[in-house]
């Protein structure tokens, strides 16, 4: 097994090869004037074994590109398995039709990183875990409890409650809140279906006053989701509110967003290939070296 970096991750890349002592290897990249990407793989392949390390956040488009015509043309050349650890999978969120006609972005992708010879899929915090049956060979949903929970526990934050922003976000809280030690509370939501707006209600048993509290989500985009929680809570009498997502976009003004919602600390995991000032990044490379041992060295 080699590991292969693709433009987006060579720092990961290299970090999980190292990890894993496994050899690492670089594609040949770069952008041709007219806007196109250009890769050569330039080792021999033949008989081998590789994971791909590809993120595809920015750039979606491109990022999946490369990564497609880097699968295939490893299978063309002779490889005989390709793994691809891609820690963002891009157009993940639309899973379904919501309304009718709407391309299912996340099955066309699948299908497609399938097709073009990818065996193995591992990505992190996939919006949906169920899609990822839609990918017709083997796949892995990695969620870095582990992650977040060290550093949580680090900042004295074990003995708060972890709150999943809706009933989608429950397994993924309550998760985190198993690894802490910490008790699971699931924010019910609520659309007034004239006006569209929405209003949050906790569980009536649940008091967060003076509580410290870690709300986490699979992504945090722009921001609209996690603020509408985070100032919900401080409302309520939360003392610290820490805002937790595996994926940090930050679309637009989303970091103030969440910080005048009231938010104390905004944490992510480092999947995405861009950095924002007021962000706290968790490196993931040490959990997804554990967690991925048993596939990759068999
Ligand atoms: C929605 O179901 C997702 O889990 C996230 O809560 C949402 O996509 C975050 O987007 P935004 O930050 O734009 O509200």
């Amino acid at each position: 097994m080699r590991v292969i970096s693709l433009p987006a991750s060579l720092g990961l890349g290299r970090e999980l090869s190292e990890l894993l002592r496994l050899p690492h290897e670089e594609c040949q990249h770069k952008i041709f004037p007219d806007g196109e990407s250009y890769l050569r793989i330039n080792f021999n392949v033949s008989g081998d074994d590789f994971l791909l390390v590809q993120t595809m956040y920015p750039d979606q488009n491109r990022r999946l590109l490369e990564l497609m015509m880097v699968a295939k043309t490893l299978k063309l050349r002779g490889a005989r398995s390709v793994h691809a650890l891609v820690p963002y999978l891009a157009y993940a969120r639309q899973d379904r039709e919501f309304l009718e006609g709407e391309v299912v972005s996340a099955k066309v992708v699948l299908k497609l990183l399938r097709y073009s010879g990818v065996d193995n899929l591992y990505v992190i915090d996939v919006h949906k875990p169920q899609i990822l049956n839609e990918f017709d060979g083997n796949s892995v949903n990695i969620i870095a409890k582990r992650t977040f929970a060290q550093y949580l526990g680090k900042i004295g934050m074990n003995r708060s409650i972890v709150v999943a922003p809706d009933m989608g976000a429950k397994e993924r809280a309550q998760s985190l809140a198993e690894a802490l030690g910490a008790r699971c509370l699931v924010i019910k939501k609520f659309r007034d279906r004239v006006t569209g707006e929405i209003r949050h209600e906790l569980p009536e048993d649940v008091n967060v006053y003076g509580k410290d509290v870690v709300v986490i989500d699979d992504i945090i985009s722009t921001g609209g989701t996690m603020s509408n929680i985070v100032s919900f809570l401080k409302g309520k009498g939360a003392n610290r509110v820490l805002a937790i997502a595996s994926h940090g976009l930050f679309i637009g003004n989303a970091v103030n967003r969440l910080k005048s919602a009231g938010a104390d600390e905004i944490i992510v995991l480092d999947t995405v290939a861009k950095r924002f000032e007021g962000v706290t990044y968790l490196s993931v490379s040490k959990e997804l070296a554990d967690l991925l041992k048993p596939f990759l060295l068999r």
